[in-house]
């Protein structure tokens, strides 16, 4: 873009830094500067920021491209006055006030409408600095321009403000006034006006200012921008206090709720204000930090740039020793479903810290529910019974979670109020409607994309009635997610299986006081129930112990115990499978915890040979076989997998990802449409070539490459390896301390 005269009328920081940063970006040919103080233009002159004074502004304006009213907001109906004799219609005009409504009142007070030529914007940038001496080239860029165009703006006019904004290196949005205004009272006006009078309510009162002096970092902290331009805050304040009042009018509430739970020692509702503040806190400072759980909310991470996590893996480790994996994803995301729905506290213990049980617990926060933690596996959650939810304040956004996507949908088909769910790019291509089609059957209201993928849009308030249900598919999400919305149905709902998947929920359910049926492949509850609060002991996850399971049956010499796995017999299609192979596992110290079998998993290399893998076996291993292919490359003789198609839709097309990544490690692999022939490889022989393969940011693929270093004869890269975070996030650590050879780093990615 080329401007050819730009005029800037209020020379100060905003105005200035907005001149020297075009003239820096080549962007234009002629600043031209209008100011009340002979000084500041003479100062603007000196520095080269504008390359005209000119204090008669109707003269400056006359036969400009742009101008940028950037003076005080009290001023612009004046200023627009002004200029009025010297605009011809095609000039185009916008602004940088910090309110839009008074700006659009001043347009319509001078000119009797909004002129098309006239388009209102705010920067939101600034700094504690003022005056054009402090004018920073660099000032707008990757900061936020919100422009508010009327219904009258000329799309060309609100063109041109753009670009010009866009070539200072500014991120540009619109939103409509009002919009706006309300934004800008939350979180930009009410902050100051807080500011101001604390700091004044205390000096008032003490005359020497000597508290002053007793002031550590959080008065600092909170009160910096009371130093903020006095006069120009009053002028905010006026121009927006109909959004002020209103925001403040919340504050307050919220403050009266947190002074009387204060003087009454109500230390739940204490923890919930500050529980939830922390977390929205920690929230906002991870988005700016654009870092994993960010992603929180989708319109940001649209904007950033995410780091390319890549393993490196070499050849020569070993696999000794005794560890315990991370807790059980399935069951962490169901100890919060249940505990959230429950009457009283629930405590669990060994619960994932990984991102996709941390988007379930966050979820429920956005739902009004008090949950302390995690602090080393450890959560309390503050149960608000099945009627408790409330109305979360946007979409609930899950990440890369199918699992809390696919259950949340069950529970929010059940409640008083409108919901929406989205997903990371992975979740978001999902299958969607094997949830929605069964939740509409029972009466919910809820809207997917045509083909069936996220988001998924909830219309509350529907009452649900029972159903019995029979799966096409085996899956133990489509299953939990009417079982959930059946605990709200009126009657008796039923699920009946294709074929056994995990019974978490079912067992859980139990642990919860809630009476479940299971009669073969149906299982059954009756809705109007409540859940007594308990306590949940979350195994290690047999789904991640999986990943040694086979490292350790590949590599020989290997000798290792894995703590207190979680072995329920829907999850254990890993241990028939490599059994069957001829792998040397036996389980230990079997024992129970919370309603599910555990043991350790004592595993030992042994030559493994390949099978026909039982189809009855294939729903009890699910995600267990990016680490199974690994396995049957190893394995002497072909290996045969059918009946998995439903690999096809996990967090990514598992069995073409898989055939992609071994086929560059020189594995004879065939994909079918419902699993894969795999040929094996001769014992004591290097099972894979090196080279550098993609996860396509599913978690597991990524870990299952690690484990095949152990048999290349070179080094394995694996890009994409981020989501790792999702279910295992100690892998590398953990891997690394039984002998594997794996680093991880991180490189920035567009
Ligand atoms: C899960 C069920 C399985 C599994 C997923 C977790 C659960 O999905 O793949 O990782 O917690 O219910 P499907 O129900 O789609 O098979």
């Amino acid at each position: 873009m080329m401007l050819n005269k730009v005029v800037i009328v209020g020379l100060g920081l905003i105005g200035g830094s907005f001149a020297s940063a075009l003239k820096a970006a080549g962007a234009v040919n002629h600043i031209v500067g209008c100011a009340r103080s002979a000084e500041t233009l003479k100062l603007g002159l000196e520095m080269g920021v504008i390359d005209e004074a000119q204090p008669d502004i109707a003269e400056a304006v006359k036969g400009a491209d742009l101008v940028l009213l950037a003076a005080p907001i009290g001023l612009t109906e004046m200023l627009l006055k002004k200029m009025q004799p010297g605009l011809d219609g095609k000039t185009v005009v916008t602004d940088a006030g910090s309110v839009k409504g008074n700006v659009i009142a001043a347009a319509k007070n001078v000119f009797g409408c909004v002129p098309d030529w006239f388009v209102p914007g705010h920067p939101i940038a600034g700094s504690e600095q003022s005056g054009v001496a402090a004018s920073n080239p660099d000032l707008y860029k990757n900061h936020k321009v919100i422009l508010t165009p009327t219904a009258t703006s000329a799309p060309h006019a609100v063109a041109l403000v753009s670009k010009a904004w866009q070539a200072v290196g500014a991120d540009v949005l619109t939103m409509d006034v009002e919009r706006h205004d309300e934004v800008l009272a939350a979180t930009s006006h009410l902050p100051h006006l807080l500011a101001f009078s604390l700091v004044d309510t205390l000096a008032k009162e003490d005359e020497n200012l000597e508290i002053f002096r007793y002031a550590a970092g959080g008065f600092r902290d909170f009160t910096r921008i009371a130093s903020s331009d006095a006069s120009m805050w009053h002028d905010i304040f006026v121009a927006n206090k109909a959004a002020i009042s209103t925001t403040l009018d919340r504050f307050e509430q919220g403050l009266a709720t947190l002074r009387e739970a204060v003087e009454s020692e109500d230390s739940e509702t204490m923890l919930g204000v500050m529980t939830r503040a922390k977390v929205a806190r920690d929230h906002f400072t991870t988005m700016l930090a654009k870092r994993a759980y960010s992603k929180a909310n989708e319109i940001e991470s649209n904007q950033m740039t995410e780091s390319n996590i890549v393993f490196t893996a070499s050849p020569g480790g070993s696999v000794t020793g005794a560890i315990r994996v991370s807790g059980d994803k399935s069951i962490s995301h169901r100890s919060i479903m249940l505990g959230a729905l429950a009457n009283g506290v629930t405590e669990v213990q060994g619960f994932l810290e990984g991102e996709d049980a941390l988007a379930t617990l966050q979820a429920f926060r956005d739902m009004g529910v008090v949950i302390e933690g995690p602090t080393q596996g450890d959560v309390k959650i503050f149960g608000v019974g099945l009627h408790g939810l409330q109305a979360p304040p946007g979409p609930l956004y899950v990440g890369n979670s199918g699992t809390s996507m696919r259950l949340l949908s069950g529970l929010l088909a059940a409640q008083a109020f409108d919901s929406e769910l989205t997903g990371d790019e992975s979740l978001s291509k999902r299958p969607m409607g094997r949830v929605a089609n069964p939740l509409r059957e029972m009466g919910a209201s809820i809207e997917t994309c045509e083909d069936g993928t996220p988001p998924i849009k909830i219309q509350g308030g529907q009452g649900l009635k029972a159903m019995q249900y029979k799966m096409p598919m085996a899956s133990a999400q489509v299953k939990s997610c009417v079982l959930l919305a059946g605990l709200y149905a009126d009657g008796e709902t039923s699920v009946i299986e294709p074929a056994p998947t995990r019974d978490h929920t079912e067992r859980m359910l139990r642990g919860f006081g809630y009476s479940v049926t299971t009669d073969g492949d149906r299982a059954s509850l009756t809705g109007g129930g409540s859940l007594q609060a308990t306590n949940i002991d979350v195994p290690a996850d047999i789904s991640s112990a999986a990943f040694f399971l086979v490292a350790a049956s590949i590599i020989p010499g290997a000798d290792l115990t894995l703590k207190h796995v979680g072995i329920n017999p829907t999850r254990t299609g890993v241990i028939n499978i490599l059994k069957l192979m001829g792998a040397d596992i036996t389980l230990e110290n079997a024992s129970e915890a919370g309603g599910e079998p555990v043991a350790d998993i004592h595993v030992r290399y042994a030559p493994l040979k390949g099978i026909n893998i039982p189809q009855d076996q294939v729903p009890l291993a699910i995600d267990e076989f990016p680490a199974l292919f690994v396995a049957a490359a190893c394995a002497e003789g072909q290996t045969v997998l059918t009946g998995a198609e439903e690999l096809r839709v996990k967090e990514s097309d598992r069995i073409q990802v898989m055939a992609d990544g071994l086929k560059v490690l020189g594995v004879d692999i065939q994909p079918t449409d419902d699993g894969a022939i795999i040929g094996g490889c001769e014992q004591g022989k290097a099972a894979f070539a090196g080279g550098h393969v993609e996860s396509h940011g599913d978690h597991r693929i990524a870990m299952a490459f690690v484990v095949a270093s152990l048999r290349a004869s070179a080094e394995i890269t694996i890009g994409n390896c981020a989501n790792v975070a999702t279910s295992f996030p100690n892998f590398v650590e953990l891997a690394t301390q039984v002998g594997i050879n794996v680093s991880s780093s991180a490189t920035r990615a567009g």
